[in-house]
């Protein structure tokens, strides 16, 4: 099996394997396409529907688009005025000081590092379950000891367990809203744990999905000097996942600490395109609704066949198929459509992206053949690439 353009899995291994702090960072689409285990998306039968991996069908906006062929002219020159503008924009929008953001090819990359630089041997990682996995990773190389905290009833983060679960944490890690269940946590939850965590501890707010709903950001703890590192990506609402651009932002002594690991220039193309996209006013409403309207209809739909589903306000929602979700994964995949994962703390969910009306046409389709069918038994779960780092997790 390969993982990647040109990764085939004994080197995906060998690099996993090798290093403390040269592993891979982990997209939530490495995740994703780990679970198939048979396919990548190298070698997708023709008109498959890709709704596992969160991302944004709609692409990169027109001005987006714009600005990338014209930033490519200018391709021979490293040109780092672009990732300044970026930021410029960036922090007069949001009120923030310039040096309280650092630009990256993504979020991953500064979440990864965020919890290297914050977790030790000594210094816990505490995370939601189900919760984005890929900080969990990176604490297995610090060697970090993982703490998973059930959701609440209401499938917010439950701050005070969370605390709880580790008085010697480095990094609480709070997603809002949360992947997979497209669920929130109250503000008031968020700033109790800023206020209790214990000293010489950061919160990590994950901001991916914040455009999609109405929770309210956390950018204000930051401009208050507080010990919280906010991440936000384009790959979302942005539809920039292919293009890569995201932001850390946090107190310059906090932001510095990540550097340590490694900042790449950014390649222009991205920081033109996510400034032209920071520029239109229009972008985040329109395709805010228009993603939750399809994710209504599919409620909607899932509602009226009697299918049982966590009521999400992102562009991914967990369907319980009170079956095993990976027997229907599989059943989704022999039908070419591609669903997202399943946790095994809820093995009965399955995750599911909002693409577009026509991929959800094809998935409601698709669906209900594989729940009209008798329940079939589960494929081997496939062997993820990064072994290594997830071994102790159990
Ligand atoms: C919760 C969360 N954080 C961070 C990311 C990282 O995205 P990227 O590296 O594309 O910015 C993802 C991707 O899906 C995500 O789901």
């Amino acid at each position: 099996m390969r993982y990647g353009s040109n990764l085939s899995r004994r080197s995906f291994m060998r690099i996993a394997g090798a290093a403390t702090v040269a592993a891979p960072i982990l997209t939530e689409a490495h995740l994703a396409w780990a679970q198939v285990g048979r396919r990548t998306p190298l070698d997708l039968p023709p008109g498959a529907v890709l709704i596992n991996a969160n991302e944004n069908p709609m692409g990169p906006c027109e001005s987006a688009c714009d600005a990338i062929s014209k930033a490519a002219m200018n391709g021979g020159r490293y040109d780092f005025k672009r990732t300044f503008e970026l930021t410029k924009v960036f922090s007069e929008q949001e009120g923030l000081k310039p040096n309280y953001i650092s630009v990256y090819a993504g979020s991953s990359e500064p979440l990864h590092y965020t919890v290297l630089a914050f977790t030790s041997p000594e210094k816990g990682y505490v995370t939601a379950d189900p919760g984005y996995e890929s900080g969990m990773v990176a604490a297995g190389i610090a060697k970090a000891k993982v703490s998973k905290v059930a959701l609440k009833s209401d499938y917010s983060h439950d701050v005070k367990a969370m605390l709880a679960a580790d008085p010697n944490a480095g990094v609480f890690y709070i997603c809002n809203p949360n992947n997979p269940t497209g669920t929130t946590t109250p503000k008031a939850d968020i700033q109790w744990a800023l206020d209790n965590k214990p000293k010489g501890s950061i919160l990590l707010v994950d901001e991916a999905y914040i455009h999609l709903s109405d929770a309210e950001s956390c950018i204000d703890m930051v401009k208050a000097d507080k010990d919280l590192i906010i991440l936000r990506t384009f790959s979302k609402v942005y539809g920039m996942a292919g293009i890569r651009c995201g932001f850390a932002i946090g107190r310059p002594d906090l932001l510095g600490k990540l550097q340590a690991y490694g900042q790449n220039p950014m390649p222009i193309t991205a920081a033109s395109a996510a400034t032209a996209s920071l520029k239109d006013a229009t972008l985040v409403p329109t395709r805010k609704k228009i993603i939750a309207d399809i994710r209504n209809d599919t409620f909607e739909w899932l509602s009226a066949n009697n299918y049982s589903f966590i009521p999400s306000v992102s562009n991914c929602f967990m369907i319980d198929t009170r079956r095993d979700g990976k027997g229907v994964f599989d059943a989704m995949v022999k039908k070419n459509v591609y669903i997202g994962r399943v946790w095994s703390v809820w093995p009965t969910h399955v995750r599911v992206t909002v693409g577009s009306k026509d991929d959800m046409a094809k998935f409601k389709v698709a669906f209900k053949e594989v729940m009209d069918a008798p329940a079939t038994a589960t494929l081997e779960m496939p062997e993820l690439p990064f072994k290594t780092p997830f071994s102790h997790l159990g």
